[in-house]
């Protein structure tokens, strides 16, 4: 297979698939560059090298329009500070040939959203899949895919995937287009080589015990992980919004916390096979509790109540927002001593100071853990703004920026952004 490493970019053109689908602001500034910082090692050994770079991204979900809001026109700067050249920008991605050839060794290029084009993604638009007429939709918009991949391998002699957190995504940009280069003009590049060593550190290099934290709001999002990772740990911590779907399932009383009603079978499922395979569930007993959070501002409304209460005793009005003191400690106490740890999703509203303490006990613990010799991989965006926010990027072992991507290699899925390079 060939390899970023081994590979001289001199007078070649390298079209490189990365993932800066980063936060913006209201004003299109980036809040957390992890993804771009991420792929500056590959960007730059190509231009090191004597080679011209095209860089290709998508950014949110335009569903195959043109919207200014995900426009990658507003990171062109950024991107150029980091990468020291100044990037130019092709406004339509798939009419950028003329640009593309007009570059020079060292020179950069940046194609706008791929999304701005449906047969990115490649699903048909604005049918059904129970409309008759949709598997020839379908059939149609497969050949469309394979053009528009085409036209973007036609811009390079050569193609490198380092957009790990698209790597879960059959795409046009992410796999389509490795079939236009032989095997010697396609690779991986570096984020995506380091991502993909950190899960098989994850899968086959386990040190036990095995915690695993899975947080965020939604039970129905994360079942196939908890089911998946219920036979590969130790000790699963479940916290933040979630939490309160198991409550309910029990009967308990949540106010206003955010709960699945049609998920509650699905927690005590959780519950039965934690049981038979052995593993230590740990959930929150305890949370905070408010009635005027402003999820607009994330601040507490002046003069809302604050409270501790049990999480399954939460007072009518009153909403779960993040994990209570006993909980912190009991996520705290379960990670201690863990030698190989996976976090993904927050233990509460972490984005208001008020309602970050769950999640920085988690990455306090976490850090402390990896300082006694625990691998710790972090990952999701959510994870990794909290282990920013809370100071402590560099007191874990990796930090991934794959979210979803992440957690189907974690489950053992095959990613067709990796199997398209490998040939697998
Ligand atoms: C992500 O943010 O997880 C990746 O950029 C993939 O985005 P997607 O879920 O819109 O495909």
């Amino acid at each position: 297979m060939q390899t970023i490493e081994k590979f001289n970019f001199a007078g070649k053109k390298a079209i490189v698939r990365v993932d800066f689908n980063v936060p913006l602001d209201e004003n299109g500034k980036i809040t957390d560059d992890t993804r771009i910082r991420g792929a500056l090692p590959t960007l730059k050994k190509i231009l090191a090298d004597g080679g011209a770079v095209i860089i290709m991204s998508h950014m949110g979900k335009p569903k195959g329009k043109p919207a200014a809001k995900y426009s990658l026109s507003q990171i062109v700067e950024p991107v150029s500070e980091k990468l020291g050249v100044e990037v130019k920008f092709a406004p339509d991605c798939a009419q950028a040939a003329e640009a593309a050839a007009a570059l020079k060794p060292g020179e950069a290029l940046m194609l706008e959203n791929l999304r701005f084009y449906a047969e990115e993604e490649g699903k048909p638009v604005g049918i059904e899949k129970d409309d008759p007429a949709y598997e020839a939709a379908k059939k149609e918009m497969k050949a469309k895919q394979k053009e528009f991949a085409k036209t973007l391998a036609g811009y390079a002699d050569c193609y490198v995937n380092d957009a790990f957190g698209t790597a879960h995504r059959k795409h046009a940009s992410t796999a389509v287009i490795a079939d236009y280069f032989d095997a010697d003009n396609k690779m991986l590049g570096y984020l995506m080589e380091k991502e993909v060593q950190a899960v098989d550190n994850i899968l086959s290099n386990i040190k036990r015990p095995f915690v695993a934290i899975m947080g965020g709001s939604k039970v129905s999002t994360k079942i196939g992980i908890i089911e998946n990772l219920l036979g590969k740990v130790d000790k699963l911590i479940l916290c933040g919004g979630m939490t309160y779907t198991f409550a309910k399932a029990h009967g308990g009383e949540i106010g206003t916390s955010i709960v699945e009603m049609d998920k509650l079978d699905v927690a005590l499922g959780v519950e039965e096979l934690a049981k038979k395979n052995g593993v230590q569930l740990v959930l929150g007993s305890d949370c905070v509790a408010t009635d005027g959070l402003d999820f607009g501002t994330m601040t507490v409304k002046p003069g809302s109540q604050i409270i501790n209460c049990p999480a399954n005793a939460v007072p009518a009005g009153l909403e779960g927002v993040d994990a209570g003191p006993e909980s912190r400690k009991a996520f705290a106490e379960a990670i201690k001593g863990a030698k190989t740890i996976l976090w993904n999703g927050p233990a509460g509203v972490f984005e208001c100071d008020d309602f970050c303490d769950g999640s920085r006990a988690i990455g306090e613990a976490i850090a402390q853990a990896t300082k006694e010799g625990a691998f710790s991989l972090i990952g999701g965006g959510d994870s990794v703004a909290c282990v920013n926010k809370f100071g402590l990027a560099d007191q874990v072992s990796y930090i991934s920026t794959g979210g979803g991507a992440l957690l189907e290699a974690i489950e053992g899925k095959v990613l067709p952004g990796v199997a398209a390079i490998k040939g697998e």
